[in-house]
């Protein structure tokens, strides 16, 4: 694999390994003498200090840039800037508005001959690299049991997408509850199914009932603000809070890969109950960086 744009880019066999190389603690510094250009279009938290550490701690340099500075395709297309950034980094991290941009840059990569791979940090169709750390975290939690429940609740949207193709390439059972119109297309369903047991829920208790994991995410993601007061009365029924959870299985964990808008998508008290894994999720954010990077370096740590 050379670009990362969505988790099915990996096998389940290498999704497996990249999980197994984010365990490894002391890892050879394989970014030594490599740096990583980070791109964002779009504010990060979580993804800028994960994937900067994880660069860190295996020797290598990060330099990240935020929208204005870089002017994708504004100040130059996004192609050139790929040729441009590859001409200094080893791997090239965008965070883009249109998942277009993504596969335009890994294209003119592609033709140029360049060895540098681009990895998504998160497009309006995916978060590959969010799913990865979701994956690690259900791992400790269950082990990848088939038939495991994961219910998304919320809107079907990147994370959503890649959580579900992640955790279906897995053997776990998913379902997905969201609003009408705010659901998959009926083509994309059909693609989901392909790979697993799925399942699609306009009532979230449906959708929830018998989960081992509950998972959601906002409302209103970056890039639609403008829906944001549309978006607030049309979820309104979707708030995982203690009286959803009460339908999930005794025992089951919540996720969110934050931010989280307390009192929308998530109630504070389900936020910190003890079934809450999201600050163990968001620090996995930088442990499955550390993996994945050690996949793509083609280094393996000796065991
Ligand atoms: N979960 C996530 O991607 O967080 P940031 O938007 O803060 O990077
Ligand atoms: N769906 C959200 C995820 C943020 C990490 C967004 O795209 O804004």
């Amino acid at each position: 694999m050379k670009h990362f744009l969505e988790i099915d880019d990996l096998s389940k066999e290498e999704i497996l390994e990249v999980l197994e190389l984010s365990r490894v603690l002391s890892p050879p510094k394989v970014l030594s003498d490599v740096s990583v250009g980070l791109v964002f279009e779009k504010p990060s938290l979580r993804t800028r200090n994960s994937c900067e550490s994880a660069i860190f701690q295996l020797g290598g340099l990060p330099v990240s840039m935020v929208s204005g500075e870089v002017g994708l395709d504004k100040r130059e297309s996004a192609e050139d800037v790929a040729r441009t950034l590859a001409s200094y980094h080893g791997y090239i991290g965008a965070r883009v508005f249109a998942h277009s941009t993504l596969q335009r840059m890994a294209s003119a990569l592609d033709s140029s001959g360049s060895d540098t791979g681009i990895i998504n940090l998160l497009s309006d169709a995916s978060h590959p690299c969010q799913a990865l750390a979701d994956l690690a975290t259900i791992q400790s939690h269950f082990g990848f049991q088939p038939g495991l429940k994961v219910a998304y609740v919320g809107d079907s949207n990147n994370v959503t997408r890649s959580l579900a193709i992640g955790c279906l390439m897995m053997g776990m059972d998913v379902s997905i509850s969201s609003p009408t119109d705010y659901g998959f297309s009926r083509a994309e369903r059909e693609r989901l199914r392909l790979i697993g047991n799925v399942g699609f829920f306009t009532d979230p208790q449906q959708g929830i009932a018998g989960a081992d994991v509950v998972y959601t995410d906002v409302w209103t993601s970056m890039g639609q603000e403008e829906e944001r007061q549309q978006r607030l009365s049309d979820f309104a029924e979707f708030t995982v809070d203690s009286v959803l959870m009460s339908k999930a299985r005794r025992g089951a964990i919540v996720m969110h890969c934050l931010p989280a808008h307390e009192g929308e998508e998530i109630s504070r008290e389900v936020l910190e109950s003890k079934a809450s894994v999201v600050w163990e999720q968001a620090q996995n954010r930088m442990h499955v960086m550390r993996g994945l990077f050690l996949f793509m370096s083609g280094v393996r740590p000796r065991s």
